[in-house]
């Protein structure tokens, strides 16, 4: 590995990964990687172009026509599908639907994993996701586990859905991340599961400024005066 700093955030959905990776990426001058918008944008491309789950040869083909980009605009960073900005449409319910099953596709995932080293090969970056400490930067420096009790996580995303989403209800919500954790962290292809040097942080009762410092204390060691 070259002597950029990587910190890697793996977790379950909705913990807070992307809140706290931003805060650190702004108080660092960091690059931030919202690894699993990228999972989204595939999932939102094969569900636009009607991609056949089980057929590899569509999906190997479908991946080849598929360019993922991340710019910033007015501090605000967006992920780019073929030169369209999708940050908004990835969120919704239908992407979050068909997301996990997405993403436990070995051919997704070796082409996410190739494009992510590629972006934490030359600059100080903080990549959050499910196997980012595991199998995309097995040699971070900092690694954080993030967990939350998954009623507070259910009610924090539910917050975050409410106002795009007056429909949708909590309970919902909830069967989706539940959903989504029995996925993640039971599939074939880089299950989700802490790396045996990660740190764990369980945000439940926590306040962003304290999961800010308690973060901080596990980087500044590693960036030079
Ligand atoms: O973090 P998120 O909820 O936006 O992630 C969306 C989905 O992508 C989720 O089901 C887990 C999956 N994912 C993954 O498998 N590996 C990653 N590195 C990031 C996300």
């Amino acid at each position: 590995m070259s002597n950029n700093i990587v910190v890697a955030i793996d977790g379950y959905s909705s913990c807070g990964k992307s809140t706290i990776a931003k805060a650190l990426a702004k108080e660092l001058n960091f690059i931030y990687v919202d690894s699993g918008a990228m999972y989204r944008a595939v999932a939102l491309y094969f569900i636009r172009h009607n991609i056949d789950l089980q057929n590899h040869a569509q999906i190997a083909e479908a991946l080849h026509n598929i360019h993922l980009n991340f710019q910033t605009l007015n501090n605000k960073t967006f992920i780019t599908l073929n030169e369209e900005d999708v940050s908004e449409e990835i969120r919704q319910m239908h992407v979050a639907e068909k997301v996990s099953t997405v993403a436990a596709i070995k051919e997704v995932r070796v082409a996410l994993v190739k494009q992510q080293q590629r972006l934490g090969r030359s600059k100080n970056i903080i990549m959050d996701g499910r196997d980012i400490g595991t199998v995309v930067f097995p040699d971070a420096q900092v690694k954080l586990f993030m967990t939350a009790d998954p009623k507070v996580r259910a009610e924090r995303r539910y917050k975050e859905l409410l106002p795009t989403n007056p429909n949708i209800t909590l309970e919902e919500v909830f069967d989706n991340l539940a959903h989504r954790d029995y996925q993640d962290t039971t599939r074939e292809e880089s299950p989700l599961t802490r790396a045996e040097d990660a740190i764990i942080l369980d945000n439940t009762d926590l306040s962003q400024d304290e999961q800010l410092m308690f973060a901080l204390s596990h980087i500044e060691p590693f960036i030079a005066e």
